[in-house]
């Protein structure tokens, strides 16, 4: 076993892994973070999406010992820093919210990928176009065919961050 320690969502984390542990299976079963889903387990799905150093990577291609003093953001992380959060709608991350308005998933079991994929995009840019968007999400497959208003919600996300002056614990907007 070996220890590892990491930044995750803005807490420090160490933790006793295996060499062979993904850090999917660590922030699933080790953490308890369920919100980051497992479908594929392979690298072709992306509903395993979490953010590290601000990258959108597949956390079951990534191992758990690769991640020493690294920051890693799921989607648990996001909204936490929200200083008016007073319930579960208030500390909602503008992204999550913008699924929300935009009715963005059905079963939403790609959800979460689909979320910080397009956090990802909008910490390097927060004005994205179409494409971009669409680029941003090429990655994360949707079972339900919800794409059309993932785009608008990740067009909803930008207008809401451009509205708001805060940034998020990965530094982006907010
Ligand atoms: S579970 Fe990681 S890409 Fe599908
Ligand atoms: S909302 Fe069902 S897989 Fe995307």
């Amino acid at each position: 076993m070996h220890l590892v320690s990491f930044r995750l969502n803005g807490d420090e984390r160490s933790l006793a892994v295996e060499p062979r542990r993904t850090l999917l299976d660590a922030l699933r079963v080790d953490l308890g973070l369920t919100g980051t889903k497992k479908v594929c387990d392979m690298g072709d799905c992306g509903a395993c999406t979490v953010l590290v150093d601000g990258r959108a990577v597949y956390s079951c291609l990534i191992l758990t010992v690769d991640c020493e003093d690294r920051e890693v953001t799921s989607i648990e992380g996001l909204g936490l820093a929200d200083p008016a959060s007073t319930n579960g709608e208030a500390a909602l991350d503008p992204v999550q919210r913008a699924f929300i308005e935009t009715d963005a998933y059905q079963c939403g079991f790609c959800t979460p990928g689909q979320i910080m994929s397009i956090t990802a995009l909008l910490s390097e840019q927060r004005a994205p176009s179409e494409d971009e968007i669409r680029r941003a999400i090429s990655g994360n497959l949707c079972r339900c065919g919800a794409y059309q208003n993932i785009v608008r919600a990740g067009q909803r996300a930008a207008e809401l961050f451009a509205t708001t002056a805060a940034t998020s614990p990965t530094g982006g907007p907010r």
